[in-house]
């Protein structure tokens, strides 16, 4: 899969490096002095309960949403707070940046006017200057290795939500980006369509994508992530190799934030407490998580659409 997905690199080691940043929303303060660094190549999963601010973190990153302090450094390209940057980023950064960085949101966010091939092949022909034939030809090639070469002249409408998915995890590709950010690819999707995306970021994985990936599928975070980075109450409360935060957990808060993803998934029969690591399975969101997530959605997506 994906073996003509080129990964580009810049000169630094370090991809994504974020200094001090704090974002608040009005007077709220969504999080702060956050810093975090994504080596060329690495994959930080970011997990952490609703609300914590995970899906804003890596807006900042490309720039989708503005913070007040602190500076993220993406693929070279530095970005400053805006209480302490005289103007914010130039147009010409802002492409760059976003030219080089692909990002997929829990809903995909198709054009359901155009065929499929046509979605993929849009951004590199308006942004890239790339032929409509030239575009078109690479979009196949790319649909075809995730597996929809059956699917390249279909409507979005008349696929699954999984190969939606897919198709804009290949809209993405298409600007053959050097960093990926993905929030939470799977959420959205009936559970027998999950493995099928997780299939296709792992295929990335392997292909060294570096990539920023908030997901609520814990199994796949210490699968696939190098480093595991836990978000709760406006904080990075704890930083360090997957397999270690998710198995051995060192801080209090990370420790009753994996305890109750364990507890959603360990059956009441269940008396004994689950190990980590062995019976991580996948978040198994509460009804209330659950509506929260609904509300949140439903306003992310209108900003989608909107953007
Ligand atoms: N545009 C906005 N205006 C005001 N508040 C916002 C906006 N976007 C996010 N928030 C608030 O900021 C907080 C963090 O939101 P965010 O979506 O980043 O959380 P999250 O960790 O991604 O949660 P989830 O796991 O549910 O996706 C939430 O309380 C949310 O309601
Ligand atoms: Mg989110």
């Amino acid at each position: 899969m994906f073996s003509d997905v080129m990964v580009n690199s810049t000169p630094s080691d370090i991809a994504v490096d974020i200094r001090s940043v704090t974002k608040k929303f009005g007077e709220r303060t969504i999080f702060g002095d956050v810093s975090l660094q994504v080596r060329q190549g690495e994959v930080v999963a970011l997990i952490g309960p609703s609300g914590a601010g995970k899906s804003t973190l890596i807006r900042c990153v490309n720039c989708l949403t503005p913070f007040e302090s602190g500076s993220i450094m993406v693929l070279g390209h530095e970005l400053h707070g805006t209480n302490e940057a005289k103007r914010g980023p130039s147009r010409e950064m802002l492409k760059s940046i976003r030219t080089e960085t692909g990002m997929v949101f829990q809903s995909f966010n198709l054009f359901p006017h155009m065929s499929v091939v046509d979605n993929v092949a849009l951004a590199p022909v308006l942004v890239l200057g790339t032929s409509r034939e030239e575009a078109r030809e690479q979009a196949r090639e790319l649909l075809c290795s995730i597996g929809l070469s059956h699917r390249v002249d279909a409507y979005p409408r008349h696929l699954s939500g999984g190969e939606q998915q897919r198709v804009a995890i290949c809209r993405a590709l298409a600007m053959k980006p050097s960093l990926m950010l993905f929030d939470e690819p799977t959420s959205a999707l009936d559970p027998e369509l999950v493995g099928e995306v997780l299939g296709a970021i792992r295929a990335l994985v392997d292909r060294g994508m570096t990539m920023m990936l908030v997901t609520h599928e814990m199994m796949f975070a210490r699968d696939v992530a190098d480093t595991v980075a836990v978000m709760a109450d406006g904080a990075l409360v704890e930083i360090g190799p997957a397999r270690q935060v998710l198995d051995d957990p060192q801080t209090d808060r990370c420790k009753s934030f994996l305890s109750r993803v364990l507890q959603q998934k360990a059956p009441s029969a269940n008396t004994s407490a689950p190990s980590m690591g062995a019976q991580i399975a996948a978040d198994a969101p509460t009804q209330e998580h659950e509506q929260a997530r609904d509300t949140d959605r439903k306003r992310k997506h209108a900003e989608e659409v909107e953007r």
